[in-house]
């Protein structure tokens, strides 16, 4: 009993330091809610209840696979690929003790058809508090990095944001928005810490999860949907297998995307390419569904309707896919 005490003293040190340099919650009153919560419980070990507190990096925790794949099954609409090879990838790198690399997954398709949606669900799943957490970071291009002439700053930047990250949780997640709009230098400026090194200057990135957001191949992704639509063939039926062929064309052989000047695709850092179906009428009404719900009203199909009904679709003679996808359901509801 008197070790213990003497360990968790110990502990508590650190965990205060820890707290401290996380500036997550003010430390002392930490410690005192650790304290009593530890007093009354008694066996919980003292990390688990001060992780239940201020936010920690715990790298060995597993994912948990089947609450990623139930939220994704019930929030993401009409991406059963999307769905399917986010699931694979995550759960087969988080099964992995040693990776060789860190995951990197590029996300393509048309804009409003679930990339920066799905990213906060992984995001969720992979830290508590999802973009919020101090462990996961956003870059979106035209917003962190927007001007031209400041490439050399903004390279600098990046590599020293993500060592520091790193070097703090292994298994940090970064999310690049726009990666089309970003500069081929500053993708240069993170090659090195995708690659199969064991480490660089003594961090390692192995554990570090990287996604891609980008538009780049959304024309093509959309034109192989609307040609199974247009023979009459269901969109589930639609495989992978159709649709690389579609992608090495739009994005690995496009010298005008940022991903082609990079050279990410010649290395073969990219470990998942996952493409995003343009959205019909039924899934933007699901959107508007989905939207009421989380406002806490109760579901009224003739609001729905009429929001969907004000979206524009194209092509112009059948209108199957929305324009924006879900992307303006919301702010429209606030004028129901
Ligand atoms: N496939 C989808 N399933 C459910 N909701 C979606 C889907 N696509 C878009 N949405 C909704 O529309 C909003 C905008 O989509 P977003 O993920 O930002 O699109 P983008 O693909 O351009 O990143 C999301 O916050 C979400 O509420
Ligand atoms: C995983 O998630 C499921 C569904 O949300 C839940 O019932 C289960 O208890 C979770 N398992 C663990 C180990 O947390
Ligand atoms: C981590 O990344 C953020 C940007 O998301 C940056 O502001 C911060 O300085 C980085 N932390 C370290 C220790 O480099």
């Amino acid at each position: 009993m008197l070790r213990a005490g003497r360990l968790g003293g110990a502990c508590a040190l650190r965990l205060l330091l820890a707290a401290h340099t996380v500036a997550a919650f003010e430390p002392i009153s930490v410690g005192i809610a650790i304290g009593a919560a530890s007093a009354l419980t008694g066996y919980l070990s003292y990390t688990d209840l001060y992780c239940r507190f201020a936010e920690c990096c715990r790298e060995e925790q597993p994912l948990n696979a089947s609450a990623l794949k139930q939220e994704l099954e019930e929030k993401l609409f009409g991406q059963h690929l999307a769905t399917e090879v986010i699931l694979k990838a995550l759960t087969g790198f988080k099964n992995n003790k040693n990776p060789k690399k860190p995951l990197t997954l590029s996300l393509h398709g048309w804009a409003g058809t679930g990339k920066n949606f799905v990213s906060q669900i992984v995001a969720e799943n992979l830290h508590r508090k999802g973009l919020k957490s101090n462990f996961v970071h956003l870059f979106v291009s035209t917003l962190h990095f927007p001007h031209e002439q400041q490439i050399k700053l903004y390279q600098d930047q990046l590599q020293s944001w993500i060592r520091g990250n790193v070097s703090a949780c292994a298994s940090s997640l970064f999310i690049f928005d726009e990666m089309d709009k970003l500069h081929p230098g500053v993708i240069d400026a993170i090659k090195p810490f995708l690659d199969y090194y064991e480490q660089i200057d003594g961090v390692s990135y192995r554990k570090a999860i990287f996604i891609f957001l980008s538009n780049a191949g959304g024309d093509l992704i959309t034109k192989t949907a609307l040609d199974f639509w247009r023979a009459g063939r269901k969109r589930e039926d639609i495989q992978l297998k159709d649709l690389e062929p579609v992608l090495s064309v739009g994005v690995f052989n496009n010298k005008h995307s940022g991903l082609w000047h990079s050279g990410l695709i010649d290395r073969n850092l990219i470990d998942y390419f996952i493409p995003f179906l343009p959205l019909e009428y039924r899934h933007v009404k699901m959107c508007v569904r989905a939207e009421m719900k989380a406002r806490g009203s109760a579901v009224d199909e003739d609001i729905v309707t009429s929001v969907a009904d004000e979206m524009t679709f194209f092509p112009k003679d059948e209108k199957i896919y929305s324009d924006k996808g879900c992307k303006t359901v919301q702010s429209r509801l606030d004028f129901h």
